[in-house]
């Protein structure tokens, strides 16, 4: 039998070369990166950014009761996706999100998914596999830079991640660039103005901090959404 790579070996292949190869060569442009990365920060226009969440807890993002808790599907459907949209998960962990987006992009749309931690990478090819997703492609992001093609994306949905930036400013700014003149951000951010909401204080933001980082970034708000059960769901487009 011969060994054909399968559909998402080929989409990971063009997508790792295209936009950041874990190759030895694109290995070592990643060492140059890696000498010239900006300073993190610590704390953001008066908050303090939440450490990245371990990929060993990757369990927890597919929690038995996250349906239940986070109302994913309804989420989802407020994307308002169509097939033929390019969207980006960002700080997808193991794909919870991407898969079905991916399915509801396809046949010609493509969902690419950033992540900075290496172990998600085989998750995520197992669980494309695994749901017949042929559309997703991963990119291996650093933590100041997404690795984005320019001018492409619709949207770039950010699931509880956002506050873990290390590198909010340059993040914002790379996704601008990637965003297509009249592409949304959406952020989905654990309520800080509910006490109800049992989250650690620094996983959660609050509308106010969002949209203040935004503004300062060169965003606006162009939507909302409060039906969530712990969650904001908020739209930027750029200014
Ligand atoms: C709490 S997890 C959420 C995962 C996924 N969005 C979900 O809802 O299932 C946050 C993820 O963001 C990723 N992350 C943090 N900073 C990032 C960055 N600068 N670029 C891409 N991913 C990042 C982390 O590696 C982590 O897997």
């Amino acid at each position: 039998m011969t060994n054909h790579p399968t559909v998402f070996q080929k989409l990971a292949l063009i997508g790792m070369l295209a936009l950041n190869s874990m190759s030895p060569l694109q290995a070592q442009t990643d060492s140059t990166a890696a000498t010239e990365e900006p300073p993190a920060v610590t704390e953001y226009m008066g908050r303090r950014v939440a450490q990245t969440m371990h990929w060993t807890g990757a369990s927890w993002l597919v929690r038995h009761k996250r349906e239940q808790e986070e109302a994913g599907t309804t989420m989802r459907a407020k994307l308002e996706l169509k097939p033929g949209m390019m969207v980006c998960d960002m700080g997808c962990g193991n794909g919870y999100h991407s898969m079905p987006m991916a399915k509801e992009v396809a046949p010609d749309g493509k969902v690419y998914g950033v992540e900075i931690q290496d172990p998600y990478f085989k998750m995520l090819e197992e669980n494309a596999e695994k749901l017949g997703v042929t559309n997703f492609v991963p990119v291996h992001g650093l933590i100041y830079d997404p690795k984005l093609p320019e001018n492409t994306l619709d949207l770039i949905l950010m699931v509880d991640v956002y506050h873990e930036f290390s590198h909010p400013e340059q993040m914002l700014k790379a996704m601008r660039k990637a965003l297509k003149p009249d592409g949304k951000l959406v952020f989905i951010e654990f309520r800080a103005e509910d006490s109800d909401v049992p989250i650690k204080p620094e996983h959660k933001m609050s509308k106010e901090q969002l949209t203040k980082e935004l503004n300062a970034n060169g965003y606006k708000l162009a939507k909302e959404f409060d039906g969530l059960p712990w969650q904001h769901m908020m739209w930027f487009g750029k200014n």
